[in-house]
């Protein structure tokens, strides 16, 4: 049963009930025209309100179908609608919470809408590469007149129902039970005909062209590689310059063709790659979790302050623990310093700035945070330094204390074992800059508690990132994948190309930077710290020492005003480097490597199948629980291109059987050995199956 169905005196009431969100699935369709059919049939109902069960009155045709042959089963949701708008008795939608997309289009073919304040509105189908299909971008024009529905479509953002009460797409907005109010009105307009339909109003905007032509354009230079926005500025245009028949005609052909596009896959598959990388199969809804009310931080260097404004901007009470005032002033005085840069871009106002700066406060002292619900250290890389700091927590945290790591590459079981509570010990990796960047990867150490799992993915949710768990290895999933993108960008520069060649190959595939413009950023050091711990640990690594040559001429990237490329002072424009290229063609010699012009397909097949072959190893081993969590984690914390749908995705837009067919063709080259094609990934791609 996806929908119910119930007479109450003379109006009947049709409720979607499709959890989480009433989709318009195939059932639920069909179980709203059955409704409508049995209402009409009975000369005891005089009106029908249709409205949703929990917590939407619906978010709109249901995502999972599209592609399939059950979206264009009948009655699809055009046919819904005809059905609905053509009823002989007045059929009102009653909209509480939710209504997007397919459900705000049902919404607009009912003869009245009436709503509680504080419900979505949106048309979002933007947001999925796509347009409202089922008559969204002819009749919102209708009600909300032919701006305000531009603005909403192109964007997708949702607008509070109480924000719209002045245009026509409500009747009523409903104090108090929303049932009771769309009961009262059903009664108030049941004996009212004609009965008023959403196609018959005109879109009044005298100087239309005008207006539709300044939206092209800057759609257009807004849009990027998405072919949707611009789309929704044609459909929309139809409202005004077409018949609504022939409006919807037309919407109908965008919206078929943009389904199959690769960005609309791509965004689809992102939009359910975020929500199941929140589920952990072992972990059910429902496990037990512990309260955290208050948090402390160990370190207030980069990261330890980035990680504090977190929790700060939630609202959560911060302690910052350092062992030297001085340290311990700079942190706080850069935290202070990011808060006062937002507030003079005027994202944040006086009141948040002073409440959010008064949430995080520093000490020196274990006493002062003993009673924190969550510490998580961000010291120095060292584990000898990690080591004395667990030791520490172990000895003066309260019980019941979850005690985090930020370690980017140690091991956290060996991190836990410095404790007698490894339960409580779990890994927390955020990204730089840790309170922009979306990413959280959630480290499961073997003996992680379920409750401290549960408790660190739901408070990820809570500072608004996106947590994907990683098991335990070295560099976890994202930076144990990108030492394999880096390794072939450094074979690259010893073959032939340059880092501006390889920077812009990459970027233009949709990265939003390539390898080298992004280790000026980040800083050239920090790899040349680890590879010299790494590459001792694991001598049969080959890798190009190009990278350690730039490091030995002090250019560690922008914060030394040179690296891979030239910086001039206060511009952070990358400018390319004779003296670099000079040392990268040397260093080819001096190694006898022949140079060779170098396509900018083989650049990025190199480095993007290199994710995908070290992704496919990880899956193998059980690292990441599916594929769409690695997708996720190069989506939110590496700058992989959206409309490519992450690496695992991409490779299996690609296909696996090209893919490796590729792999083979540079096993054929220098460091062949890098291109074994993990297991997993052979055998897939010799049962002609994808990854995802
Ligand atoms: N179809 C299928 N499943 C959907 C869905 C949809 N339209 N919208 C949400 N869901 C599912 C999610 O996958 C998730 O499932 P899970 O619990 O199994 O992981 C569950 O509903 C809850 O979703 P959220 O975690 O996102 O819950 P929130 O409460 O944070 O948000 C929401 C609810 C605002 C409805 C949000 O889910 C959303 O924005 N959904 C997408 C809405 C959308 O894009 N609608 C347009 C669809 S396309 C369309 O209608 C085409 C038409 O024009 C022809
Ligand atoms: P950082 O050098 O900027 O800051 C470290 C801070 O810890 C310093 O302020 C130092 O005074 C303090 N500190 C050192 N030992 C301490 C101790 N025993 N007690 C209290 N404070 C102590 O380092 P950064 O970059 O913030 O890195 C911290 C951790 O985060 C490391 O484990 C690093 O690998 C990890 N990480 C770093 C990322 C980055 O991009 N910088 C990204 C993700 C993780």
């Amino acid at each position: 049963m996806t929908a119910e169905y119930q007479v109450n005196g003379d109006v009947a009431v049709i409720t979607l009930n499709n959890p989480p969100v009433n989709g318009l699935g195939h059932a639920t369709r069909t179980a709203i025209v059955s409704g409508v059919m049995k209402a009409i049939d009975d000369p005891a109902v005089k009106a029908i309100v249709i409205t949703g069960a929990g917590r939407a009155f619906s978010g709109g045709a249901d995502i999972k179908e599209f592609n399939s042959p059950k979206a264009l089963a009948e009655p699809t949701l055009h046919t819904v609608i005809n059905v609905v708008e053509n009823a002989s008795k007045p059929v009102i939608a009653a909209i509480h919470s939710v209504a997007m997309g397919g459900g705000l289009e049902l919404a607009l073919g009912c003869h009245y809408r009436v709503a509680s304040a504080g419900a979505q509105i949106a048309l979002p189908e933007v947001k999925l590469g796509i347009l409202p299909g089922a008559g969204g971008t002819q009749r919102l024009p209708r009600v909300v007149g032919l701006e305000m529905a531009l603005n909403m479509i192109v964007s997708g953002t949702p607008v509070a129902s109480e924000k719209l009460l002045k245009t026509r797409l409500f009747d009523q907005l409903v104090d108090g039970d929303l049932n009771e109010g769309a009961l009262a009105f059903a009664r108030k307009v049941a004996a009212v005909r004609p009965l008023p339909k959403v196609r018959d109003l005109k879109v009044d905007y005298p100087n239309y062209e005008a207006f539709l032509q300044f939206s092209r354009n800057t759609v257009k230079a807004m849009a990027g590689p998405f072919p949707a926005p611009l789309k929704c500025v044609e459909a929309v245009a139809a409202s005004v310059t077409m018949k609504f028949d022939e409006g919807l005609k037309f919407e109908r052909e965008l919206f078929l063709d943009l389904v199959q596009t690769p960005e609309s896959k791509a965004l689809r598959h992102a939009f359910f790659a975020e929500r199941a990388a929140g589920k952990i199969p072992d972990v059910p809804e429902g496990t037990p979790m512990r309260d955290i009310k208050s948090v402390a931080v160990i370190g207030a260097g980069t990261m330890g302050g980035g990680i504090a404004m977190n929790f700060a901007n939630a609202g959560i009470p911060v302690k910052i623990l350092e062992m030297k005032q001085e340290a311990l002033e700079k942190g706080l005085g850069t935290i202070r310093k990011n808060y006062e840069n937002t507030m003079k871009k005027g994202k944040l106002t006086q009141d948040k700035f002073e409440q959010r700066v008064g949430l995080i406060t520093g000490t020196m002292s274990y006493d002062d945070i003993a009673q924190a619900d969550i510490v998580i250290e961000a010291v120095f890389e060292d584990m000898g330094v990690k080591e004395s700091v667990f030791r520490k927590l172990d000895e003066v945290m309260k019980p019941g204390a979850i005690l985090a790591s930020n370690t980017s590459t140690l091991d956290v079981d060996k991190i836990a074992g410095f404790t007698k509570r490894p339960q409580d010990v779990i890994g927390t990796h955020f990204f730089s800059p840790a309170n922009v960047m979306k990413l959280l990867e959630i480290v499961r150490g073997a003996k992680t508690g379920k409750d401290v799992l549960a408790t660190t993915m739901a408070l990820s949710k809570k500072i608004k990132k996106t947590g994907v768990v990683s098991g335990v290895c070295d560099g976890f999933i994202g930076n144990r994948m990108i030492e394999q993108y880096s390794r072939q960008a450094g074979f690259l520069l010893e073959e032939g190309a340059l880092p501006e060649q390889v920077d812009k190959a990459v970027e233009k595939f949709g990265f939003a930077m390539g390898p080298f413009r992004m280790g000026d950023l980040a800083g050239n050091d920090i790899g040349w710290y680890i590879r010299k711990r790494r590459y001792v640990e694991k001598p049969q690594v080959t890798y190009s020492k190009t990278a350690d040559l730039l490091c030995e001429m002090g250019r560690y990237g922008q914060k030394t005003g040179a690296g891979w490329y030239d910086y001039k002072a206060g511009d952070r424009k990358p400018y390319p480097s004779q003296l670099v290229n000079d040392m990268i063609i040397k260093h080819s010699a001096d190694i006898g490597v022949e140079r060779r012009k170098i396509s900018d397909q083989e650049i990025v097949e190199r480095l993007v199948f290199a994710l995908v072959n070290e992704g496919a190893q990880i899956l193998e081993e059980g690292i990441a629980m599916r594929a769409s969590d690695i997708d996720m984690v190069y989506l939110t914390g590496y700058g992989f291109p959206v409309f490519r749908g992450g690496p695992m995705f991409y490779a299996d837009s690609v296909g696996l059987t090209n893919v490796v067919m590729a792999m083979q063709k540079y096993a054929k080259g220098r460091h062949g050995e890098a291109w074994k094609p993990a297991p997993l990934l052979a055998k897939l791609a010799a049962e002609g199956k994808t990854f995802n």
